[in-house]
């Protein structure tokens, strides 16, 4: 079997309103890999436009998740960080996925079936094709492993039959041209930590999310202290004192939420947290939770607002980003031609 030097790829889409929810369940895990492993995190705006967008607001949306990734400790210089639609060969490596992909295989995804609801025949193409997208940024790369939340899973898998199927169908060329018995790796998600999924706080049943009314059903990244501080306050909770082990937390979703963020801010395991606090009411845990959520969350903020004020320096770090990613795209994409049959 071909072996693969591990690498790992993400993408985050650009949206405004960062949460908590974007921190704990991709941007904090981003973070810590770049200590054992060569990464690469795209801003996906190709991705973006699979629905419709403002052009005013998608520009500042891209720099906006560049900030937060650089305000959160991920080092451009060390790493690559850039946006999607600067590195054609992603676009390119995508239409051939579609001609590898199945049309059975993308209808059977249910993040379409969500976004598409009872409109299918009247979103566009793109979202149909996203998936096949998403395995070309990670693939043109040659990416091994993803961080991702939960919700991705099932793109993964896609993304790994696509290259398995391609690695099979062209086996003979594929060996052919040097490249032995595989010329894709099958990427691996990275899904595991204490809040890969963090829930609303005025609902423990409903994901954490830009789009709720309610402000208070969130903790952005933009938040000062004291915003933090009165959402937490605020926050639902249940009238019993919290448990002392994780078994007390089954059928209490808004306790079990709040018990995640603690330990994955804190960096404590659930049972750790629910050693120290178990048996105390709630206004005493809140108090806490407030520290560690202002301890971390708040310096990522003001560091945000502090890169945005230099926008020409925040699209220098892309372009560089683009400039260094390109070299890798394209000697992926010349094999993949090779290995096709395209004259070059
Ligand atoms: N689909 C991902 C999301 O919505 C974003 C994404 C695009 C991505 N391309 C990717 C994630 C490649 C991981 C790898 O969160």
């Amino acid at each position: 079997m071909t072996t693969f030097p591990e690498r790992v790829f993400s993408g985050v889409q650009p949206t405004g309103n960062l949460h908590l929810g974007n921190y704990l369940g991709a941007i904090k895990k981003f973070v810590a890999l770049q200590e054992t492993h060569e990464c690469v995190y795209c801003v996906v705006d190709l991705h973006a436009i699979t629905v419709p967008q403002d052009p005013a607001e998608l520009k500042s949306t891209i720099r906006e998740v560049t900030a937060a990734f650089i305000a959160a400790g991920i080092d451009p210089k060390k790493h690559i960080v850039f946006n999607q639609s600067q590195v054609p060969e992603h676009a390119e490596l995508a239409w051939v996925f579609n001609c590898v992909a199945r049309m059975g295989w993308l209808n059977r995804m249910t993040q379409f079936k969500d976004k598409a609801g009872k409109n299918t025949e009247n979103v566009s193409v793109g979202l149909f094709a996203y998936p096949t997208l998403m395995a070309a940024d990670i693939l043109v790369y040659r990416a091994t492993h993803v961080p991702v939340g939960e919700d991705q899973k099932q793109h993964l898998e896609l993304s790994r039959d696509i290259a398995q199927k391609f690695n099979n169908d062209y086996a003979a060329s594929i060996a052919a041209h040097g490249h032995g018995d595989a010329f894709f790796p099958l990427p691996e998600p990275l899904i595991q930590g204490p809040a890969t999924r963090v829930m609303s706080l005025r609902d423990g049943t409903k994901k954490m999310s830009k789009s709720d009314a309610s402000d208070y059903s969130r903790l952005n990244l933009s938040d000062d202290r004291d915003t933090i501080a009165q959402k937490i306050r605020k926050a639902k909770t249940d009238p019993e004192p919290l448990p002392s082990e994780a078994d007390g937390l089954k059928g209490r979703p808004e306790a079990d939420n709040l018990v995640g963020i603690y330990a994955a801010l804190s960096g404590d395991s659930r049972a750790e947290v629910l050693q120290r606090f178990g048996g105390q009411n709630f206004s005493a845990f809140k108090s806490a939770l407030v520290d560690v959520a202002v301890a971390s969350l708040e310096p990522v903020g003001s560091e945000m607002k502090r890169l945005l004020g230099d926008v020409a320096h925040l699209d220098a770090v892309l372009n560089d980003g683009a400039r260094r990613a390109r070299v890798l795209a394209a000697e992926t994409m010349t094999a993949v031609k090779d290995i096709l049959g395209f004259v070059r």
